[in-house]
């Protein structure tokens, strides 16, 4: 199996690469600025008995998009996972502040940055009549908090892709579905205080924050053959802690 993971380099890409690698899968991951950690993930990926690769591509420079798929060749897998993050500080700019360039910007490179993904992926899951697609998104998208609007709005967009491309997609043997991660620790820095990160876990199911492996699970099973016909659809992890995590 090929698997293509975008934001490779870095956080829930990179562990999901190395899951997949534990399954004996081929791996190419993607990076934008992270040429040397790129080539870290492809260590590890090897290292965990899968074969691996890297190649550029920048979600917000459309024309790095097809050439990254084709330096790949045919996957049966695809992971959109990378983002381009923009501005995600909680109280920040107002809603009315935000500049029409961030909204083009953030729309720009997550949702019409994955759709040309999609595109350039698609053909060859189709020939092959045998795909898996999964969308990585975000709690914010769902659950809202006030300061990332152009973030959860793109996000929230990769939920109605999936959507119409499970049912574009499905009589060709494609399934395509969306992972939900809510605040996990991928061991990045993040510019979040410990007792916010341990209200956040306290309004979980589980009373934990969800670690990159825990994500690479959910994505490694909706995008493998052990997903044998669960498409369409959008799994929480149980790192979302829900509208009350927000009030913290
Ligand atoms: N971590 C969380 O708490 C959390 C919560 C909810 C949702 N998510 C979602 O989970 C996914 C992964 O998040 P993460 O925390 O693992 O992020 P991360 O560690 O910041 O990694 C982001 C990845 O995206 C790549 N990237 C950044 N800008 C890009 C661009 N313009 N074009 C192409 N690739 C680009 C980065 O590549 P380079 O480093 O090589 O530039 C990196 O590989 C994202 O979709 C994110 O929205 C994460």
């Amino acid at each position: 199996m090929h698997v293509l993971i975008t934001g490779g380099s870095s956080g829930i890409g990179a562990a999901t690469a190395v899951a997949y690698a534990r399954t004996g899968a081929r791996v190419t991951i993607t990076y934008n600025s992270g040429a040397d950690r790129a080539a870290e993930v492809v260590k590890r990926i090897e290292e965990a008995g899968g074969q691996g690769a890297a190649v550029h591509l920048n979600l917000e420079d459309h024309a790095t998009i097809a050439p990254a798929v084709a330096q790949a060749g045919p996957v049966d897998a695809l992971v959109a996972n990378a983002v381009r993050w923009g501005t995600l500080a909680p109280g920040g700019a107002a809603f009315e502040d935000v500049p029409a360039a961030e909204w083009s910007a953030a729309l720009h490179a997550n949702v019409v940055g994955n759709a040309l993904l999609v595109q350039a992926v698609l053909p060859g899951m189709r020939r092959a009549k045998w795909g898996r697609i999964v969308f990585v998104s975000s709690g914010i998208a769902e659950e809202g908090v006030p300061g990332p609007g152009p973030y959860g709005t793109a996000k929230m967009a990769l939920h109605g892709m999936a959507r119409a491309l499970a049912w574009e997609a499905g009589k060709d043997g494609i399934l395509v579905n969306v992972a939900v991660a809510g605040l996990t620790i991928t061991g990045a820095q993040r510019p979040i205080p410990q007792e916010v990160l341990d209200g956040l876990a306290a309004r979980t199911p589980s009373r934990r924050l969800s670690t990159a492996d825990d994500m690479a699970a959910l994505i490694v099973f909706l995008g493998s053959e052990a997903n044998r016909n669960l498409t369409g659809e959008t799994l929480r992890d149980g790192s979302n802690a829900g509208r009350s995590a927000h009030a913290v």
